[in-house]
């Protein structure tokens, strides 16, 4: 069962989970293996990467022995386009950090149609010739999807293609000039890679999250509800403000 840690406010809790990260990069030399850590998109974790930048430019904490996975991207977009997680990442993070661009795994949101089913088993592939993710972080979309495996999604999937759900798109709608311009298919690491984390930590903030962290945390282990594969992981916490754990009992 997962545990939970409730705190005032966003940034309370992502700087808790900040120390947590630092302390795990501090705790290997430079010539220990790399720490692997597994990232997330969105607005959630936004001020958990202000943080990392405040210790990378206040406090020396160097990136230099991390490597990183991005959970998802979506399909159709690349680098240069501002909505592409690619674009993300480096904005709110890689740009700002010394985390080498070689150590830095975003999917290919441009693979070509034909290679998409090779792509997959060579992304899950990196991750496996590095020794597996230490940390995964985790939002939760309001569907209950982690990365962007939205309801239905098999428990065991590895990196894979899928399409997005309505309410998905609807969701993310505010980052595109138009609706119709949000794409209907992305990659994503699948529940079994991301369940094959060593730890996890997923992030939730306000009310609007606070019933979909109730069922994750409380319901019934369905891949209706993908998150809910969580509570089978033997390492996880959900950071939450007091607004999105406000419905746990
Ligand atoms: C996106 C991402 C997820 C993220 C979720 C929540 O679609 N693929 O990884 O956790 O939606 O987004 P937000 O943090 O903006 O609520």
């Amino acid at each position: 069962m997962p545990t939970t840690q409730v705190y005032p406010d966003p940034i309370a809790a992502s700087n808790s989970l900040a120390v947590e990260v630092a302390a795990l990069i501090r705790s290997r030399g430079p010539n220990d293996r790399p720490i692997v850590f597994g990232l997330a998109t969105g607005t959630t974790p936004l001020p958990f990467y202000a943080e990392l930048e405040r210790l990378y430019r206040d406090e020396n904490l160097s990136f230099k022995n991390v490597i990183t996975f991005n959970l998802d991207e979506y399909l159709g977009l690349g680098p240069q386009d501002p909505q592409s997680y690619w674009h993300f990442m480096h904005e709110s993070l890689f740009d700002h950090i010394d985390v080498p661009s070689a150590h830095i795994n975003i999917p290919n949101g441009m693979t070509a149609p034909d290679d998409l089913e090779r792509y997959c088993r060579s992304y899950e592939q990196a991750i496996q010739e590095v020794g597996g993710i230490d940390l995964q972080i985790l939002g939760i979309g309001s569907n209950g999807h982690i990365g962007f495996n939205e309801p239905g999604a098999a428990r065991d999937a590895h990196t894979l293609v899928v399409d997005l759900a309505e309410k998905t798109r609807t969701d993310n709608a505010a980052f595109f000039d138009a609706d119709e311009e949000v794409p209907t298919r992305a990659i994503t690491m699948g529940c079994g890679t991301i369940l094959s984390a060593k730890r996890i930590a997923l992030m939730a903030w306000g009310e609007r999250k606070a019933a979909i962290v109730r069922e994750a945390l409380h319901g019934p282990v369905t891949n209706d509800l993908p998150a809910s594969f969580l509570q089978e992981h033997p390492d996880t916490t959900f950071y939450l403000d007091t607004a999105a754990a406000s419905l746990l009992p």
